[in-house]
């Protein structure tokens, strides 16, 4: 765009709205992310991953995160950022367009070296509060068969795995993002006390 010689100069880009939550870890930055944040995740999938799924677990994850959703699931997403700069944890969610009643988290990651302090669980809390209060009464979210880190880990949150095929460790629900693609669904409902939880001890 063309500016008048001496004119005003062009409004700042707006910076992303910060969600402040009791639940979300303090000592660490939080904003909700914008389009140029999707390089940033991609860049670290595949280590905070641990190479799971070997290289088409990394085809798949890259695919899985457009830019779009930073673009688009922004106000409902949440990106984290140490005081330098560096990024720290990050999650992807959104309500769903077609169900008033239903919310989703895409994907959720938190840097190796701040794992197991809340940091996850201090960003779903976030997601929780924000989309029981915008009227939605349950959270549902889906992982891969084999990470069982993750498995646990919404297990602790309080999400009910959906019954699908029995296997060693889980139930699965076969072929669910297309041949070959299973996954282990979780569903949580939303209750009143989601819109307000104690800030961390
Ligand atoms: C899964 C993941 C997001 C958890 O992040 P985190 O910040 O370490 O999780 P929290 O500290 O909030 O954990 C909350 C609870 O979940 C459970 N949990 C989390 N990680 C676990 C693990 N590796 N093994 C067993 N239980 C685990 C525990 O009950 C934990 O509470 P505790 O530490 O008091 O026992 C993180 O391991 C990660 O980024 N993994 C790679 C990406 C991924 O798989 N994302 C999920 C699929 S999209």
């Amino acid at each position: 765009m063309n500016r008048t010689p001496g004119g005003p100069a062009p409004a700042p880009p707006p910076s992303p709205a910060r969600p402040d939550h009791p639940t979300l870890p303090g000592e660490l930055r939080w904003r909700h992310p914008r389009g140029a944040d999707q390089a940033r995740v991609l860049a670290v999938l595949d280590d905070w991953w641990g190479g799971f799924g070997g290289e088409a677990g990394s085809r798949q994850r890259a695919l899985l995160l457009p830019r779009l959703f930073f673009q688009h699931f922004a106000d409902t997403s949440v990106f984290g950022e140490a005081a330098d700069g560096r990024l720290t944890a990050f999650l992807i969610g959104f309500r769903s367009a077609a169900q008033p009643d239903a919310a989703y988290i895409h994907f959720v990651g938190v840097d190796p070296a701040l794992r197991r302090r809340g940091v996850a669980a201090g960003l779903y809390r976030w997601f929780f509060a924000q989309a029981a209060a915008g009227g939605a009464r349950r959270v549902d979210a889906i992982t891969s068969p084999g990470n069982a880190a993750s498995v646990a880990f919404h297990t602790a949150l309080g999400f009910r795995i959906i019954p699908g095929q029995r296997t060693a460790d889980v139930d699965v629900q076969t072929d669910y993002d297309g041949p070959g693609l299973h996954r282990v669904a979780f569903t949580r409902p939303l209750t009143p006390a989601d819109t307000a939880p104690a800030a961390p001890s």
